[in-house]
């Protein structure tokens, strides 16, 4: 409990635990504002407009990864509720957020600060994440904070329209690959984790990172970011900023989604930074496979060689939690040419 960094971190100077490498830090960067990932209206994509946002969503899936979507049909009301409701859980009194922190891995909703690799992480990121399952909704509510008092009922409400959203862009994905209708339905989006991040203001930017540079290895990520800025992404070996906007949720390419459009579609690497004047707070919905789900390469999108081989999903997070951050290395322990050149055979250490 007494790391979570938004109950010391108040007028203290930043610890040494917390600066990263001279390689990796941010600095003063000032990331080009002129630069930004494309903004979807989703307005008709039902309709007459579905074409053209298929090949707005596939060209920005191509080149970034990330995009942003409006006009989702998520109402202001219930995107509101829910960053009230998130920012009221770090607000809470140490005796209130000590009852969710926990250090127990099999505890399926806690809080902590970083990482789950807190005690072994050379460097700690500065952040609080509450994390959670949100589905199936029945089994796993039971398990969410009873702090505040609405967050049940609000995140609950929040969670259907996220994965209800994720599907929608799933399916115009599908579309855009020329898979049939229906692809990522039932197994491959059947799993929905939350991460609520709270990122509070920090004593020197310029030295540390609320999360380290990342691609996030479930199929497809829906993301409000709130309004304050953090979210980078690295592109043409740049950091571009996400700017934040009302309404709108950040979304991106998941490791997954990478691999079954073989490599047609790409999952953007990206980081946070954190700042000296507010918190941060963000929710991050995270659709996945089961963890028992056979992941490879769609056949209709193989062409001449698949890039990668079958496996299943739950192999995957393991090579993923052990080589956190490492995106090329992760990657290519599921490239197809592994399998003969016998560098993967066993399985590497759990998180
Ligand atoms: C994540 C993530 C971005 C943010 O939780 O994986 O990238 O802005 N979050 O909090
Ligand atoms: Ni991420």
């Amino acid at each position: 409990m007494e790391k979570l960094v938004s109950s010391w971190s108040k007028n203290k100077p930043l610890p040494e635990s917390y600066i990263f490498p001279p390689e990796t830090r941010p600095g003063n960067l000032i990331v080009p504002t002129c630069k930004t990932i494309p903004v979807i209206d989703l307005c008709n994509a039902e309709g007459r407009n579905r074409t053209d946002i298929v090949q707005q969503i596939l060209k920005a899936s191509q080149e970034y990864g990330f995009f942003q979507v409006v006009n989702h049909g998520i109402s202001e009301n219930l995107m509101n509720e829910s960053m009230d409701v998130f920012n009221e859980l770090f607000e809470m009194p140490d005796e209130d957020k000590v009852i969710l922190y926990s250090e127990d891995p099999k505890k399926s909703c806690r809080l902590l600060t970083s990482s789950l690799n807190y005690d072994r992480e050379k460097v700690h990121q500065w952040r609080d994440n509450l994390r959670h399952p949100c589905h199936p909704l029945q089994d796993c509510i039971k398990h969410w904070p009873q702090k505040p008092i609405r967050y049940r009922e609000v995140v609950a409400a929040l969670s259907i329209e996220a994965k209800k959203l994720g599907l929608r862009i799933l399916e115009l994905v599908s579309e855009g690959l020329g898979l049939e209708s229906g692809y990522f339905g039932d197994k491959l989006s059947e799993a929905l984790h939350l991460f609520v991040n709270h990122y509070p203001p920090c004593p020197d930017p310029s030295l540390t990172l609320g999360i380290t540079k990342h691609c996030d290895p479930n199929l497809l990520t829906i993301l409000h970011q709130g309004d304050v800025h953090g979210l980078q992404i690295f592109n043409n070996e740049e950091w571009i900023g996400v700017e934040p906007m009302p309404n709108a949720f950040v979304v991106n390419i998941g490791n997954q989604l990478q691999i079954i459009s073989n490599n047609k579609l790409k999952s953007g690497e990206h980081r946070v930074v954190t700042n000296s004047r507010v918190a941060r707070t963000t929710a991050a919905f995270f659709i996945a496979p089961s963890e028992d789900s056979i992941i490879e390469p769609a056949i209709s999108l193989v062409g001449e060689a698949s890039v990668y081989r079958a496996f299943e999903y739950k192999d995957f997070l393991l090579d993923y939690l052990s080589h956190m951050g490492n995106n090329e290395v992760v990657l290519g322990r599921f490239e197809s040419q592994s399998l003969n050149n016998g560098k993967r055979t066993t399985h590497p250490k759990g998180p």
